[in-house]
């Protein structure tokens, strides 16, 4: 297409570096991709992205439609709307990993890898493993036994009021319930006092 157009403008006796401006950015966007590709490892994918969208009315399925839509735009993507292929969008878009659409753009590595939700670190640890709360990314568990990692010390930090105390004495009745570990609090202001005694401590 940029020969063409520099065909053309040699034809007319105009500059032949005056190209079209959209042939110029989509000519700088393809060279880096391409230099993606060849230097920094990434593959090329191409990729279907479907959006269902399910409601109890029909009013409430286009409004919801809608606001699909306006997510979409706001982050500079069109969704476009399966007319007559709707049959064929939810038959792709259960798990028998068959893709009816023939929709498709060429994504690499990096940007396919944000529509894989598998990619947070999990800490699931079995056997005796305490609940140290949910992650943030997948709000699955984590549960953990200090005693299986590499280094089994703790620290626990956070601004006044945040919950640390809370956190101190949750993990500690969570050992006392599940494992046979001794417990031992140095307390100087004996704010772990009650725990203590309400779990039959000295
Ligand atoms: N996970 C939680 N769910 C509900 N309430 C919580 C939770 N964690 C802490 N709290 C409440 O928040 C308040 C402050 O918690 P805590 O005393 O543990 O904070 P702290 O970080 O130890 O504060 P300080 O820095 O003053 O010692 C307490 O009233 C506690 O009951
Ligand atoms: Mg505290």
């Amino acid at each position: 297409m940029k020969i063409e157009e520099q065909k053309k403008a040699v034809r007319s006796g105009y500059d032949m570096d005056i190209i079209p401006s959209d042939l110029a950015t989509f000519g700088s966007e393809a060279k880096n991709l391409l230099q993606d590709l060849q230097s920094r490892n990434e593959r090329m994918f191409l990729l279907t992205f479907l959006v269902v969208n399910m409601a109890d009315t029909k009013r409430k399925l286009e409004n919801d439609v809608f606001a699909a839509a306006g997510i979409a735009q706001k982050n500079n993507c069109a969704l476009t709307r399966l007319d007559y292929q709707q049959e064929a969008g939810l038959m792709s878009s259960v798990p028998l990993g068959e893709n009816l659409i023939p929709i498709q753009r060429g994504l690499t590595t990096s940007s396919t890898a944000i529509f894989i939700p598998f990619i947070t670190q999990e800490l699931f640890q079995s056997g005796a493993a305490l609940y140290y709360g949910l992650n943030a990314l997948s709000n699955n568990m984590i549960l953990c036994d200090r005693k299986q990692l590499k280094n089994p010390n703790g620290l626990i930090l956070g601004t006044p009021g945040s919950g640390k105390s809370f956190a101190a004495k949750r993990e500690m009745t969570n050992a006392f319930l599940i494992t046979d570990d001794d417990i031992i609090i140095c307390d100087p202001e004996a704010e772990y006092f009650p725990l203590c005694s309400g779990l039959t401590g000295k």
